[in-house]
Formats: C-alpha cells, sequence, structure tokens
C-alpha cells in the first residue's frame, strides 16, 4: 500500500504537520508532497490519500480546493483522510472544515479533523499582523498543534494500510 500526504502551507505549519505525520509513517511507501512544487501528480501511484491546509481569512488554500475538485473522482476510489490546520476553536473551526473540503469527499474520508495551529508573527507581514490582531487580537506567537490527534490520525493511517 502506497500513501501520500499532499498539503499547503501558508507559513509553514500545515508542512510542519504533514511532515510530522510523514515521520511516523512508513519512508519506504509513504510520500511527502507540497502542491505548490508538485509538477505531475498521479494519484494511479497510491492507495492511500491525505489532504491538509489551512485556513487564513476565513478560507483553506485554493491549490487544494481546485486539486480536490479536478481529482474528485479518483479520490473517492482512494482511502482518503483529510485534515486541516486553524486556530479558532468550537464552531467556527466547524465551519471551516465543512467549507474546506468538497462534502463528498468529507463523507468518503477514515478521517477528518483539525489537528490546531500556529500564529508566527515574524513569518506574517504588516497586514497579516493588523489583521490577525483584528480577527483574534493576537500580538504574538502561539501554537496549538494537536499533538494527540496526530498520532491518532496515525493509527488509522496505518489500519488504512494493512
Ligand atoms: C492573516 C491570518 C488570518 C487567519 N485567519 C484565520 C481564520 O479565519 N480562522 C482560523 O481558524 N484561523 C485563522 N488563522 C490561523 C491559521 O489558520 C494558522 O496560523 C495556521 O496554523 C496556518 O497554517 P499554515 O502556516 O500552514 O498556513 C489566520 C492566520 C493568519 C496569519
Amino acid at each position: 500500500m502506497k500513501t501520500i500526504i499532499i498539503y499547503a502551507t501558508h507559513h509553514g505549519t500545515t508542512e510542519t504537520v504533514a511532515h510530522l505525520i510523514w515521520s511516523k509513517l512508513d519512508s519506504q511507501s509513504t510520500e511527502l508532497v507540497n502542491i505548490k512544487k508538485a509538477k505531475h501528480l498521479d494519484l494511479n501511484d497510491y492507495d492511500v490519500v491525505i489532504i491538509g491546509s489551512s485556513i487564513h481569512a476565513g478560507h483553506n488554500q485554493i491549490s487544494i480546493r481546485n486539486f480536490c475538485k479536478k481529482n474528485m473522482p479518483e479520490l473517492l476510489e482512494k482511502h482518503l483522510g483529510l485534515f486541516l490546520c486553524c486556530m479558532m476553536e468550537g464552531k467556527e473551526a466547524t465551519l471551516n472544515l465543512q467549507n474546506a473540503y468538497p462534502e463528498i469527499l468529507q463523507n468518503k474520508a477514515f478521517f477528518i479533523q483539525i489537528l490546531g495551529g500556529e500564529y508566527k508573527i515574524d513569518k506574517m507581514n504588516y497586514v497579516e499582523r493588523l489583521m490577525l490582531k483584528k480577527i483574534a487580537g493576537a500580538t504574538e506567537s502561539q501554537s496549538n498543534i494537536k499533538y494527540d490527534l496526530i498520532d491518532k490520525f496515525v493509527q488509522e493511517i496505518k489500519q488504512q494500510a494493512v
């Protein structure tokens, strides 16, 4: 069974999470791909597909949304896992997740979860800092990566791959 983890990231948190998942799986049969750097992705080579993205001002990356739309028939044939990085909790977080991936893929996924997020002030430009202060009142870096849920996700991925 081959696994691919495809992700998009803005400030690197989704990459950190995707890399952590990858590092806990068999490196021989698991690939990690930043969608922005991928030239051609042939999903035929994989049995398990994991997709990760993050929320900025209420939306996840267009590259991931387009990828999901374009590859919908293939994705429906796979063992599919979906995750999202964001900082809001509760109702807003649930809404973020519902809007991030097509409903048909959400229903198909063996795992769909928010795995936390980070504010990296040093990576933000002036406008992003202003936006963050307005949206969340945050002015300092913060980390809220959900390591326990990442471990749970990894266990579920391993079960798909037997
Ligand atoms: C400018 C800005 C806007 C954000 N907007 C939201 C938001 O609307 N909802 C949310 O839950 N998190 C929001 N976040 C938090 C991000 O989802 C969080 O920083 C995440 O870890 C980013 O992951 P990435 O570095 O992989 O892109 C925002 C962060 C920034 C910097």
